[in-house]
């Protein structure tokens, strides 16, 4: 008679630690595996490398098309490899910690893991080339990224977000021109007027011709097809 109720604590005992750990696991697992893309606004990862917006675009003005080129090619803006920085330093600051992490990328062949911070669910369709060419400042979409150390997500990135823009229809006109490009690209006074005096430095960006505009939409199936 005893032992059994003893055996009845046990189990019961038993099963509400049992069950507490498989809530802790289940929780634990969640937040582990919970996709990163929707945490939103103010997302910063750490980086592998501390490599700084702030000082190469920002206090050195080297172009965001220096490195992000093929954001008005393609619909992917794309993370330079590390060849591009090795264009500098092979040679600059080849001393530093943070650099030899480059040098040893590029001459053990291994790419730099970027930790990706900017990121829709896979059942959205976003093209850089279209909105970029539209005339649409990289800074609307991602902040003023020229003043960051590590670069941090500041807008949400939703749908809605995303339909507001749209329903503006903005009258956005084209130009051929470096110059006018830069302002419109950054629509930041200080920043224009830095890039302004040297529009040489950008001679490999092509402004593109008159193109057609494709307009923007609020159908489901422009973004998700
Ligand atoms: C010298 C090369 C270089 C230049 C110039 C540069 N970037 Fe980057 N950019 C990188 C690298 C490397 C990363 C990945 C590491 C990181 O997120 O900091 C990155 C990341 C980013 C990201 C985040 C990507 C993601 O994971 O979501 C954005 C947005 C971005 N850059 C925009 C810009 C803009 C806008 C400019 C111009 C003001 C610019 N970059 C200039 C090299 C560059
Ligand atoms: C209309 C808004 C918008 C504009 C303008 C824009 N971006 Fe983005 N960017 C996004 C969105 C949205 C994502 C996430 C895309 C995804 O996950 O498919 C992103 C992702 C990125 C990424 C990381 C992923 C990738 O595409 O390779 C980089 C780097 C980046 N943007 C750089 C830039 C630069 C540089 C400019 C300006 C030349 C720019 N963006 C202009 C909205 C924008
Ligand atoms: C156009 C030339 C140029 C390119 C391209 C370039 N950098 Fe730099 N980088 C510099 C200069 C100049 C400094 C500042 C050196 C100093 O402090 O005197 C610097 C500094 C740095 C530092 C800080 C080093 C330290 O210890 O102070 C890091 C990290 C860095 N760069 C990473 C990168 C990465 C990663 C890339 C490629 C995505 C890159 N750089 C591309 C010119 C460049
Ligand atoms: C700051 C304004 C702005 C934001 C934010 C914006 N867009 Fe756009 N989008 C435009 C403009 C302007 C066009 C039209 C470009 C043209 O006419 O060439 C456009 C065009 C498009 C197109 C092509 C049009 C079509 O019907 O095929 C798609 C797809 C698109 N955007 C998706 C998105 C997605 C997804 C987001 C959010 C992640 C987004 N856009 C955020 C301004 C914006
Ligand atoms: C301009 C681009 C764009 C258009 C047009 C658009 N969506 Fe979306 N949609 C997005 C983005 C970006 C997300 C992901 C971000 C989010 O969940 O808010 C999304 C997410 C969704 C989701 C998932 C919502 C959730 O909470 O996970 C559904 C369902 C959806 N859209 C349906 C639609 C329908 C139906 C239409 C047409 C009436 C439409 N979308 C038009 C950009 C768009």
């Amino acid at each position: 008679m005893m032992g059994k109720k003893l055996d009845f604590y046990v189990l019961k005992i038993g099963g509400i630690v049992a069950l507490t750990i498989l809530i802790a696991i289940g929780t634990g697992l969640y937040l582990y595996l919970y996709p990163k893309e929707f945490i939103e606004v103010g997302y910063a990862p750490q980086q592998p490398i501390a490599y700084s917006h702030k000082l190469h675009a920002g206090d050195l003005q080297i172009s965001c098309f220096y490195c992000h080129g093929n954001a008005e090619k393609l619909p992917s803006a794309t993370i330079p490899p590390t060849q591009v920085c090795m264009n500098c330093h092979s040679i600059v600051k080849r001393g530093s910690p943070e650099v030899q992490k480059i040098v040893e990328s590029y001459e053990k062949n291994k790419p730099i893991k970027w930790v990706r911070v900017h990121k829709l669910p896979d059942f959205v369709h976003f093209k850089h080339n279209v909105h970029v060419k539209a005339g649409i400042s990289c800074f609307d979409c991602h902040g003023k990224i020229y003043e960051m150390e590590v670069v941090r997500q500041e807008k949400p990135l939703s749908m809605g977000w995303c339909l507001d823009c749209h329903r503006k229809e903005t009258p956005l006109t084209q130009s051929p021109r470096v110059e006018d490009f830069f302002e419109k690209a950054t629509k930041d006074e200080l920043f224009y007027q830095k890039f302004k005096d040297n529009t040489k430095k950008y001679k490999g960006i092509h402004w593109v011709e008159e193109q057609e505009r494709i307009g923007c939409s609020l159908n489901c199936s422009a973004c998700h097809y």
